[in-house]
């Protein structure tokens, strides 16, 4: 049924239809408790995307997008993974990844009674400190004598919830890259784009102790034997094929109200772009000079400038859609059907009020968020305030002191990795600059109106170069080896008076910004979120006896639908697939977004696909009508029998508003066909190694 985010546990409820288009399989063999299901494949990976186990010794794919930071950060200019691509040839070859971690889902249960009987009497805060609780004791007792980890969550607002069981192993290791030449195509120029011809795949593999279970890093942990992997196929996929995706969407917001719609168009999304452009440009300006800080940069650059795209795509669409009108006419629906229910009486009314009175600050919001504390640095100074604050109460010397400087240290390490004086000061003004001229006057801070004051010169802009330079000539809380040398040498008060530290704080944290402003945010989080519950109380109850499927939360989820090619606008046809002969198309030699490697562009002219072509060509990426999110990708794209298909990495342009809702029409997942993925690992990369260990059926 195209739309819709399927909770597992529950997807019986949904076999009929997925039989009727062309699902083989049965409910047990997606979800079972008792015996390996497909679940028991598809991981949880890093806790941003999805992954899935394709060799009964541990080897998993993914997204090449998702293996970015660990491929970027092995990376260096004279051993160039990023740019060159690389396949080890055996285990020891092999990279262990510090940090990276996978999730398997043990079982899902419905905790919504156990939760509502003991709360439903409870408001506020009391409420919420009350579910917690609760939920940590059916996680501990869900878990009691086992390795296992569990949590609870909040479906529909808080009107059901959900315990999950999950393994976690954190010994994963790097098996292949692409070029990213191949696993980022097109760039972002292409990116949230069809027609698409990306090999956006990445892999990977999970390590266990002896006992096969989940054990920290050691060189002779063996390769972990899942309960369950994903055989291949390699027959290839076709237009109103049976196309299933499984995995872990992060987020949607489905039911979000016309005003928040409104609010999101006019101020919120138009700024978080604005602001994400700065930043991007001046990171770009430094890159350009230097490899070795492209290759550390490359990975968060990637990252904001995916949302940055997403947000200019998502404002496009919600207003070519006329979402914020559709949302409208659901709304009175709504209060038709409230009619004299007291309980729901006013809520929409409500909605109005709140928005109309947290507008003028939603702007505000965005900056302290994407501007001011995106700033690596100020999110470092707050970061370590806390250490500092512990370190200069304790003697130096004794093992406590030592460990304390010994996390602060470590956390500057990582933070001196993608530090840039330049890029710095270029963001900071273009930050201050845009909030002089965004932000009201009567929302300036008074700590913002002493800088223009104390740096005053010709222009804002040139006021806040000024004060850019001060701030790095007077702070010791920026620099990394200042910093480096006042963590051996703390001192509290010479910390608050910091120049940077009094940035950080006075400009990042509500409650100082001004009074006012901290309960504008707060009153505005807490009165929407029982809004939000009331108001899907209402839609339950309305809905009730059909199918409903809650927001993406990071939980694992079911979609399925075909293969479906659509039509983009009047008179164009969008196929369902490309082919290696559109990548030859989109060919610039030497692009940072286009080029393509030597040995891609030899085995193309030889036209030699291996046993992957079909029809005298070879099929790279193909879409499907399957309801993904964020979180999705690298999540396996499976056909009616349980084979692997492709991997999911992309949404497309006319649907970008998809996250607020769904357009039946236009709305399509992004796969890599697997046949050009095993193509690139065989033909291009010539990793035998990594074909022999797949299940590949024919
Ligand atoms: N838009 C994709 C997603 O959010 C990520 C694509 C990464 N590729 C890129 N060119 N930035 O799932």
């Amino acid at each position: 049924a195209d739309e819709g985010m399927w909770i597992p546990m529950l997807i019986g409820k949904n076999y009929d239809q997925m039989k009727s288009q062309g699902f083989k399989l049965t409910p047990q063999d997606l979800y079972d408790i008792n015996k390996a299901s497909l679940k028991d494949a598809i991981v949880s990976f890093g806790g941003f995307c999805t992954g899935e186990l394709v060799s009964k010794n541990g080897l998993l794919f993914t997204n090449h997008h998702c293996g970015y930071d660990a491929i970027a950060t092995e990376s260096t200019p004279e051993n160039n993974i990023l740019d060159n691509g690389f396949y080890a040839k055996n285990y020891s070859e092999e990279r262990p990844i510090k940090g990276l971690f996978v999730n398997f889902l043990v079982k899902i249960e419905d905790v919504t009674d156990k939760i509502l009987t003991q709360t439903n009497q409870l408001t506020g805060t009391e409420k919420e400190a009350k579910i917690t609780e609760i939920g940590d004791k059916l996680a501990a007792e869900a878990t009691k004598g086992t390795h296992y980890n569990a949590f609870v969550r909040d479906f529909f607002k808080g009107n059901q919830y959900f315990l999950f069981v999950m393994e976690k192993f954190t010994d994963i290791r790097l098996v292949g890259t692409p070029p990213q030449s191949i696993g980022k195509f097109g760039g972002d120029t292409d990116n949230w784009v069809w027609p698409r011809q990306t090999g956006d795949f990445s892999i990977f593999r999970v390590y266990a102790g002896k006992d096969n279970k989940p054990a920290a890093y050691a060189k002779d942990n063996k390769p972990y034997s899942p309960k369950k992997y994903l055989p291949v196929s390699v027959k290839g996929v076709e237009n109103n094929d049976f196309a299933m995706v499984y995995g872990f969407p992060g987020r949607t917001d489905r039911f979000l109200t016309s005003y928040g719609v409104s609010l999101a168009i006019d101020s919120v999304s138009p700024e978080i772009v604005k602001l994400r452009d700065i930043r991007l440009k001046a990171w770009k300006k430094e890159m350009d000079k230097d490899v070795a800080f492209r290759l550390k940069i490359s990975s968060q650059y990637a990252s904001v400038a995916n949302y940055w795209k997403y947000f200019i795509g998502q404002s496009e669409q919600l207003k070519a859609l006329k979402i914020e009108d559709k949302k409208r006419a659901e709304e009175q629906e709504f209060n038709q059907w409230v009619g004299s229910k007291p309980e729901y009486a006013g809520l929409m009314q409500k909605y109005n009020e709140l928005y109309t009175n947290y507008a003028p600050y939603a702007k505000h919001r965005v900056f302290i968020t994407e501007g001011f504390y995106a700033s690596k640095w100020v999110a470092n100074i707050l970061k370590l305030q806390n250490s500092i604050e512990k370190l200069t109460k304790e003697v130096k010397g004794t093992d406590a002191y030592n460990n304390l400087q010994k996390t602060a240290l470590e956390t500057i390490e990582s933070y001196k990795e993608t530090y840039n004086a330049t890029a710095d000061k270029a963001i900071l003004t273009g930050m201050l600059t845009a909030f002089y001229e965004d932000i009201p006057k009567n929302q300036h801070p008074d700590f913002y109106n002493d800088i223009l004051k104390k740096y005053k010169a010709k222009t804002p802009q040139e006021t806040f170069e000024k004060y850019a330079n001060a701030l790095w000539k007077e702070s010791v809380l920026i620099d990394p080896d200042k910093l480096i040398a006042f963590i051996n040498n703390p001192n509290q008060k010479k910390f608050n008076e910091d120049i940077a530290y009094q940035y950080a704080k006075n400009l990042v944290i509500p409650e100082y910004i001004s009074k006012n402003l901290g309960t504008v945010l707060k009153d505005f989080e807490n009165q929407k979120q029982e809004l939000d519950h009331l108001y899907f109380k209402a839609l339950l109850k309305k809905n009730e006896g059909k199918l409903m499927y809650p927001d993406a939360n990071s939980t694992m989820r079911i979609t399925y639908g075909n293969v479906q090619n659509y039509a983009p606008k009047d008179g164009v046809l969008y196929e369902a697939t490309t082919t290696i002969d559109g990548v030859m198309e989109k060919y610039i030699p030497n692009d940072s977004e286009f080029d393509l490697p030597a040995n891609f562009l030899a085995a193309y002219k030889a036209r030699n696909f291996g046993s992957y072509g079909s029809n005298g060509t070879l099929v790279v990426n193909f879409i499907s009508n399957n309801d993904i999110t964020g979180g999705n990708s690298g999540s396996p794209v499976i056909n009616g029998n349980g084979e692997l298909i492709g991997l999911a990495f992309d949404g497309n342009w006319e649907a970008m508003s998809g996250d607020i809702a769904f357009d039946k029409k236009f709305k399509r997942s992004i796969n890599v066909d697997i046949r050009y993925v095993l193509w690139c690992i065989d033909v291009l990369g010539g990793a035998k190694n990594i074909i022999d260990e797949l299940e590949i059926r024919k």
